[in-house]
């Protein structure tokens, strides 16, 4: 394997994968298709457009959804790894047509793409995510092979993108591989989702608009961890297979706040409890004994990732601020103003 085609890699994931494979595999080229919705922001490879690696890295502006030039670009390379996806949950309760456009049209126009290459492509890695699974009540964990149970539009797309490989396996025998990981934390991350949106706001003394309890609980993979795992599983996971990407670090949101705002030194007075995401899952949880077996496991526990994550955000003002202030701001207003103006200081007490 030599030319990968990372789609969405001008997003959070995707742009620390590029790092990653371009530092830890030596010939390697990348060529990056991303649309630059919103969430993609040339800013987080800088360092690769005007460093030493720049020669074996090319940007293409485009999208997984036009087949021409989809066509063109598996025409050149050995691997595909496809992160681009319309990923944020509350923006798929306001507006789901993009997210079945991207995460289930897209996914089948790049599978479809790599099946006219009549097998000259060594490796599909599609990224999912442990939300297809639904949430999972504790203590079970979902496994790769669990039914599917996606409740949100984000997930039903993400669901419906898996299947599409899935079928891809079966009928034209293509060698993709879908990995589901659980919930990334980071630097570069963009503010709508929970930890950059938090650390963001009490940086600036904001609100923290918790949604319900704030008693759900997710697994928190730090996004360098998860760059490993996706890179195992590109170059030695079996074909047609599923991995979970978990990390063990299970923690209810509540963790997440109340860390971050230990770590800055901010009062909790700055927590807003508002209404909750209509089908909020309570809980996911990945068994990864698969992912295991192979040799990965997490470097990072949730109090490394949180601390790491948090330090990032202190250091690199300059680059949400950016964010912030463009048209963040009316999505902001949209998601969170009436949630706000009617938030409370304590936990619903019916929760
Ligand atoms: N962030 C997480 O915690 C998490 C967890 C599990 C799985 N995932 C999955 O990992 C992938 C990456 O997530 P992320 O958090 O980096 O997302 P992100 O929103 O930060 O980045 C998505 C990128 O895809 C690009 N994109 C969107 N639509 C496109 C299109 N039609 N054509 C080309 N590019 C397009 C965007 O411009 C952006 O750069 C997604 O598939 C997501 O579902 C994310």
């Amino acid at each position: 394997m030599r030319k990968v085609l990372v789609t969405g890699g001008a997003g959070f994931i995707g742009s620390h994968f590029i790092r990653h494979i371009l530092t830890q595999h030596d010939g390697y080229e990348v060529v990056n298709l991303d649309k630059l919705t919103y969430a993609g922001n040339p800013d987080n490879l800088l360092d690769i457009e005007g460093g030493p690696l720049a020669k074996r890295y090319r940007f293409v502006k485009g999208d997984i959804c036009d087949p021409e030039l989809v066509g063109q670009l598996i025409g050149e390379v050995d691997a595909v790894v496809n992160f681009a996806a319309e990923s944020h949950v509350d923006r798929s309760l306001l507006e789901p047509a993009p997210f079945i456009q991207t995460d289930v049209y897209g996914t089948y126009c790049l599978l479809s793409a790599v099946a006219e290459a009549s097998g000259r492509i060594e490796r599909v890695l599609h990224i999912s995510t442990d939300e297809v699974y639904g949430e999972v009540p504790a203590p079970r964990r979902s496994k790769e092979d669990d039914p599917l149970h996606p409740r949100s539009p984000y997930s039903a797309s993400k669901a419906g993108g898996d299947m599409q490989c899935i079928a891809f396996i079966e009928i034209h025998r293509l060698p993709v591989v879908i990995a589901r990981p659980c919930n990334n934390i980071g630097p570069n991350q963009y503010p709508e989702k929970m930890a950059p949106l938090f650390i963001s706001n009490a940086l600036d003394d904001q609100p923290l608009p918790v949604y319900g309890d704030g008693r759900q609980v997710r697994d928190w993979l730090f996004v360098k961890d998860n760059c490993e795992a996706l890179d195992l599983l590109l170059h030695g996971g079996a074909r047609g297979e599923v991995y979970n990407v978990g990390a063990g670090n299970e923690r209810p949101n509540m963790d997440v706040v109340e860390g971050i705002l230990d770590l800055l030194g901010k009062p909790r007075s700055l927590i807003r409890f508002v209404e909750d995401r209509p089908g909020h899952d309570r809980r996911y949880a990945l068994d990864f004994e698969k992912i295991r077996a192979l040799g990965w496991s997490p470097r990072h526990d949730f109090a490394a990732s949180l601390e790491k994550t948090v330090a990032w955000y202190v250091d690199n003002r300059q680059w949400w601020e950016k964010i912030k202030s463009g048209a963040f701001r009316a999505y902001y207003e949209k998601q969170y103003g009436a949630r706000l103006a009617s938030a409370r200081s304590a936990p619903p007490a019916n929760a």
